[in-house]
């Protein structure tokens, strides 16, 4: 009896963590070859990117990009930061990785998934509401919580 209330308990938690979309999420393979920003350069030292950065779009994202921000089910976005070296700036050792993928499950977030990951392409395990959902919704709550637009693939 207590084997089977254990086995249950289990098994709703699996399946919880299935229809919440709680599984640890994953770094897309080959951003790398996705429609890529200009190079962006942040030099205030209270940003979160502090540094260097590029913006990945991948096709359903690019499509949500001329859509004046409108994005698809399923659009990623990537971005990848590195650090500032020298003046002028050179781009210095990578620090950070983070995904927006558009989830309509992610009822917290705007519906889209919020994720870092470390430069090994390893979740950061960072809170998307507390970490990362605040600035997006403060910014561009008007454009699907990206902030970015179409102005920066140029
Ligand atoms: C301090 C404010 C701030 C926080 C916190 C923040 N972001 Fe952003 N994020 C920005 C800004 C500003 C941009 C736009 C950068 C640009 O235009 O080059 C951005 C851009 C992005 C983009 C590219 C798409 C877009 O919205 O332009 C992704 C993906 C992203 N952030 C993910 C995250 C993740 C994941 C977290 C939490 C780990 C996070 N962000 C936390 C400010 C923030």
């Amino acid at each position: 009896m207590k084997f089977a209330v254990i086995l249950m308990s289990l098994l709703l938690l699996c399946i919880t963590s299935i229809v919440s979309g709680a599984a640890s999420p994953v770094l897309p393979k080959g951003y790398a070859v996705w429609k890529k920003s200009e190079r962006k350069v942040v030099t205030d030292k209270n940003s979160l990117f502090y540094g260097i950065h590029y913006i990945y779009a991948d096709k359903k994202a690019q499509r949500g990009y001329l859509a004046d921000n409108r994005f698809p089910e399923g659009s990623r976005i990537v971005v990848e930061s590195f650090s500032i070296k020298g003046s002028p700036a050179v781009d210095g050792p990578k620090n950070m990785v983070v995904l927006m993928q558009k989830d309509r499950r992610q009822t917290a977030t705007g519906g889209w998934l919020f994720a870092g990951f470390g430069v090994d392409g390893k979740p950061a395990g960072l809170d998307p509401v507390s970490t990362c959902f605040g600035c997006h919704q403060k910014d561009a709550a008007q454009r699907d919580f990206v902030i970015s637009t179409k102005k920066d693939f140029k």
